[in-house]
């Protein structure tokens, strides 16, 4: 299997990790997650674009052009033969020894890798929906940066799953702030609310998707922090990610959000961001 390493494709076993590099140490790094249907990337600039963003807010210069990302990675998933995946992209800060928290300087250069693994689109969940649990936001104030160090995500995560849950609601303080890997919206009375992007959530590159389809479709939004009481009250309640879509929450907690009906904003959201895809990939 080949993936990217570095400024190259190479063959998967040719990658080598240093026990120093800064990634496997401290967790020093910064990653991309973009989607390819029927042979195409799904927002490829969005998503390069947040990647290089992530990097200027630890100080992290990525050597290569965004061009450059570019072609590696149409290149990867033309050379994978991958039509409907999910690539992987991970940018760390480098080797350096001895040990120390300090950033190196610039001339250690990041290591770069980037795998692409097949995963088919899940069409009927995006209709029936998913269980979810809420459970407190305890990750650091920086979540708007796309870090590898993911452990209050997946600690989250872990919980839902414990749970027979697939996703995990986040609050900070009764504040609704995004999911363990997604962002999440409510609907009350026709109107979406979701938290705005702030230090507190990752600014989806699926959310810029479906607030434009919101908009063409006449559904107000407001981006505003929402209470867990305005969760439980909501008519409707979704969340949304690269990997995921746009996909409905049916259940909170154990309880049947909209008696368990996936409600119809979620539905023509769902719908509209899918003609998004076919746009741009074809159909789905
Ligand atoms: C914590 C978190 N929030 C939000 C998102 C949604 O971001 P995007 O729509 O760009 O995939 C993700 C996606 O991985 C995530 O991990």
């Amino acid at each position: 299997m080949k993936v990217i390493w570095n400024s190259q494709i190479v063959e998967r076993e040719e990658v080598k990790i240093d026990p120093e590099d800064r990634g496997y140490q401290f967790g020093d790094g910064i990653y991309e997650v973009v989607r390819a249907y029927n042979g195409k990337f799904f927002c490829i600039d969005e998503h390069i674009d947040r990647l290089y963003t992530s990097a200027s807010k630890i100080e992290m210069a990525i050597p290569q052009t965004k061009d450059k990302m570019k072609r590696l990675m149409n290149q990867l998933l033309e050379e994978s033969g991958i039509e409907t995946g999910n690539l992987y992209l991970q940018v760390t800060r480098g080797i350096a020894s001895p040990r120390n928290h300090v950033y190196p300087d610039l001339s250690v250069l990041p290591t770069i890798t980037g795998n692409i693994t097949v995963v088919p689109r899940d069409a009927e969940k995006i209709k029936a929906g998913i269980k979810t649990v809420i459970e407190e936001d305890i990750r650091w104030l920086k979540c708007d940066i796309k870090s590898i160090s993911l452990l209050g995500n997946i600690m989250a995560k872990h919980e839902a799953h414990k749970k027979n849950a697939e996703e995990a609601i986040l609050h900070r303080d009764g504040i609704v702030t995004e999911c363990s890997a997604s962002n999440v919206a409510i609907v009350k009375d026709e109107v979406i609310y979701t938290h705005p992007d702030s230090n507190l959530i990752l600014p989806g590159v699926t959310k810029i998707v479906w607030l434009k389809c919101a908009e063409k479709l006449g559904i107000e939004v407001k981006e505003e922090p929402f209470t867990l009481e305005q969760l439980n009250e909501s008519d409707e309640v979704f969340c949304s990610s690269t990997t995921i879509e746009v996909m409905p929450i049916h259940t909170i907690n154990g309880y049947a959000v909209n008696g368990g009906k996936i409600g119809e904003v979620t539905q023509k959201l769902a719908k509209a961001f899918e003609e998004e895809i076919e746009k741009v990939c074809g159909k789905v």
